[in-house]
């Protein structure tokens, strides 16, 4: 396994736990994604893969290891892996880019760091994969800066920075919210079709179940810090076994109208299970955590989960 994140919790400096204890592994090749709604968790565990914990947050137990390196540990190794063995498509890609910097400096930045290349041999490298993406690759489109282009080509820009070391692993934290339908499908399908040529290894993030059949083999669960289930996307879609992951996948069948109730704020979840609230299914019982059945990669924490194990 590439990474492994074991009995990872993040708590707010006030001691409110935010996440875990949390256990995932990632290794190149794997399509896995990590789905849940708003607040549920998931940037927080991309933030602890990379080091990069915001400011109120800190790590209460746990690790974090990508390539036998520790990543919650500061170190020279650690800031190698960053960026060329495992890179990151960031959230809100209009954040990530520099108005200061044109498009070719963007692209040249992580190459130059990791590698020592000029710019423009990065910029002769990358040529084909800029073509792929629908960026020309031009002196005239690489001397524009972020806000001379349009919302999905800074969106192409960021996945073609976060390729340009040829990473063995890519995060993706709901790299589509922002485009429009069409876009989100050319974006996809150009990941898949990277994933299948390299052998790139994905945690692919979304609160949308209605796009990861299409681009995971395995899921896991997060809802409000906690995994909920996890397992091969196949049975998880087909044969959900916690309520959430069926109300999930109602919402995404059905749109958001049929998300009743919202997620607690961390410091007013309940003790036990934090779906008890919107559950349909609640009893009593489920005031005490319900032990996890099953594997890491294949399991469900319910006490009375929808459907009967394999
Ligand atoms: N810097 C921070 N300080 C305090 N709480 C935070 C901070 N960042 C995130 N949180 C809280 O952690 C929870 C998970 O946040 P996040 O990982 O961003 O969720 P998601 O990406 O699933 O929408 C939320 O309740 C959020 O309010
Ligand atoms: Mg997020």
């Amino acid at each position: 396994m590439s990474i492994i994140i074991k009995g990872l919790v993040l708590q707010r400096v006030d001691g409110v736990c935010l996440l875990g204890p949390l256990d995932l592994s990632l290794a190149p090749g794997d399509r896995l994604g990590l789905v849940g709604e708003s607040g549920s968790g998931k940037s927080l565990v991309v933030q602890a893969l990379f080091g990069v914990l915001p400011p109120g947050v800190v790590q209460a137990g746990g690790s974090v290891t990508a390539f036998g390196t520790r990543m919650d540990v500061p170190s020279p190794g650690r800031d190698r892996i960053r960026g060329a063995r495992l890179a990151w498509v960031p959230q809100d890609p209009g954040q990530a880019l520099n108005p200061h910097l044109t498009l070719g400096e963007h692209l040249a930045l992580l190459p130059g760091i990791h590698r020592n290349e000029s710019r423009e041999a990065t910029l002769a490298r990358l040529a084909p994969l800029l073509d792929r993406l629908r960026l020309p690759p031009a002196p005239a489109f690489l001397n524009r800066f972020p806000h001379q282009i349009s919302g999905g080509q800074r969106q192409r820009i960021s996945l073609a920075m976060s390729l340009s070391c040829e990473p063995e692993l890519l995060v993706l934290d709901e790299p589509t919210t922002a485009l429009d339908p069409t876009v989100q499908r050319e974006f996809m399908d150009l990941v898949l079709e990277l994933q299948r040529e390299r052998g790139l290894g994905y945690l692919w993030i979304t609160h949308d179940l209605g796009v990861v059949s299409a681009i995971c083999d395995r899921l896991v669960v997060l809802y409000g810090g906690e995994v909920l289930e996890s397992g091969p996307a196949s049975r998880l879609l087909s044969a959900p076994r916690h309520p959430y992951t069926a109300r999930l996948l109602e919402a995404a069948r059905r749109r958001p109208a049929a998300e009743a109730g919202f997620l607690p704020a961390p410091q007013d979840r309940p003790e036990g299970c934090p779906f008890q609230p919107r559950c349909p299914g609640v009893q009593t019982t489920c005031a005490a955590w319900a032990p996890w059945q099953g594997s890491p990669e294949w399991g469900v924490r319910c006490e009375r989960p929808l459907q009967t194990a394999q």
